[in-house]
């Protein structure tokens, strides 16, 4: 697997943004799907339908939201982030999950070993020729008929940013993907995709996608 040039600078940059990302989620509802109805909606049917099938990763988890989200719906899921700063506070404020920092270019997943995997808006920052290497890695450790859930966002091109949540300076490129773009992507890496979730624009926060797809 390719390592992202950027990947030090995209670690540092969320090390810096941990704490406001953590503020953000418990003083609004961006970030919990708990207050996002069809996000919620998406969450629970992958839920429901990867429960029986082994366990679930969540990759690029930060503070551990949803981790903890399907954990509290019977799930054995555990998660992990590029950003140890996001992963102290996910230990500290899920102390009932497990978590552990790594690159989502970095896991050593075994094959088929995994129900489902996510990718919940954390596979915006890989660089194009990175993520079909990621979304294969994924693949391969489905078991069959395990799911993944990606959720990003959509445009064409690349949007750089220097601040985020709050004027926190940052340095990352978040690629955006076009839906058709992704579905193409994921069923080069074996994986059928059954539901797509089209999200219009809201505040600042551009369009977006959830996508599911299968082994
Ligand atoms: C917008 S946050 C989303 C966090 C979480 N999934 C949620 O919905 O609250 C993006 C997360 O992706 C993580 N991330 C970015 N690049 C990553 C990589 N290469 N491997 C693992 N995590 C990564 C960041 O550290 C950050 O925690």
């Amino acid at each position: 697997m390719s390592r992202p040039a950027d990947l030090d600078t995209v670690r540092d940059s969320y090390d810096r943004v941990a704490d406001n990302y953590v503020d953000m989620i418990a003083a609004t509802d961006l970030g919990d799907i708990r207050l996002q109805p069809w996000l919620r909606a998406a969450m629970d049917v992958f839920a429901d339908a990867v429960k029986d099938l082994g366990p679930v990763l969540d990759v690029g988890c930060g503070p551990g939201t949803i981790t903890a989200y399907l954990a509290e719906r019977g799930l054995d899921v555990s998660g992990v982030d590029l950003s140890p700063r996001m992963i102290s506070h996910a230990r500290r404020l899920h102390p009932q999950c497990r978590f552990e920092v790594s690159s989502s270019t970095e896991l050593d997943l075994e094959d088929a070993s995994y129900g489902g995997l996510m990718g919940w808006w954390s596979l915006f920052n890989l660089p194009r020729d990175v993520l079909p290497q990621v979304l294969s890695s994924f693949a391969r450790a489905l078991v069959p008929g395990g799911q993944v859930i990606v959720a990003t966002h959509v445009g064409d091109g690349e949007r750089i940013r220097t601040e985020a949540y709050g004027g926190v300076p940052v340095r990352w490129t978040t690629h955006l993907w076009r839906p058709e773009q992704l579905v193409t992507l994921l069923d080069e890496a074996g994986l059928a995709v059954s539901a797509e979730l089209r999200l219009p624009g809201w505040g600042e926060i551009g369009p977006g996608v959830v996508l599911v797809a299968q082994r």
